[in-house]
């Protein structure tokens, strides 16, 4: 285990499990219907791509990177758009793949985005929500695990844009982020 981190709130096992689950959900909503579906980069993009593959229906994807936390631990409340999709939504069943719903901040604007744009549905899978950081009154249709206000990394999940890339999922030891 990487040596930041506290102890694994899921383990890549556990993960598999979790996107599975998902991906039957999604499964029985989108057969023949062409989803669109959306990654919100970065910390979504290991979900996503696990989430895609275990999935039957055939989706289209698309990738829009949205950022409010910079290097720091609290939202800006404004999150920004970084790099936009490539692909119209207007009239498209669109689903969002976020790893984690926190303040709702993203989830928030993407909705109101997307709506603007004409989506005929849109629908949020999120790996993790964090409903004791909520500060918008919104959360995700599908949370494959609720976990409580713990600052958690990895499978996509940073701190200060490390971490990304560990297989698992963990709390961050608090010096880390407090020295
Ligand atoms: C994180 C995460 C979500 C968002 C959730 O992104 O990936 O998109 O914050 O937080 P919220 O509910 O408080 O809005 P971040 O802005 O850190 O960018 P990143 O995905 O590149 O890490």
């Amino acid at each position: 285990m990487n040596k930041d981190i506290q102890s694994i709130v899921l383990t890549e096992a556990q993960i598999k499990e979790k996107v599975a689950a998902a991906a039957v959900w999604l499964d029985k909503r989108y057969e023949g219907k062409n989803p669109l579906f959306i990654s919100v980069l970065k910390g979504s993009v290991m979900f996503f791509c696990d989430l895609v593959r275990a999935m039957e229906t055939p989706v289209q994807m698309d990738f829009m990177t949205v950022s409010s936390y910079g290097a720091g631990s609290e939202s800006s409340g404004m999150p920004k758009i970084v790099m936009d999709l490539a692909a119209n939504v207007k009239d498209r069943h669109v689903v969002l793949v976020e790893d984690i719903v926190d303040s709702g901040y993203t989830l928030q604007r993407m909705k109101e985005l997307m709506s603007g744009r004409g989506a005929a549905s849109f629908t949020t899978v999120a790996l993790f929500d964090k409903p004791a950081r909520r500060k918008v009154d919104i959360k995700a249709d599908y949370a494959c695990f609720e976990i409580g206000d713990e600052f958690i990394v990895g499978y996509g999940l940073d701190y200060a844009q490390q971490y990304r890339n560990l297989p698992y999922v963990g709390i961050l030891k608090r010096e880390i982020y407090e020295k």
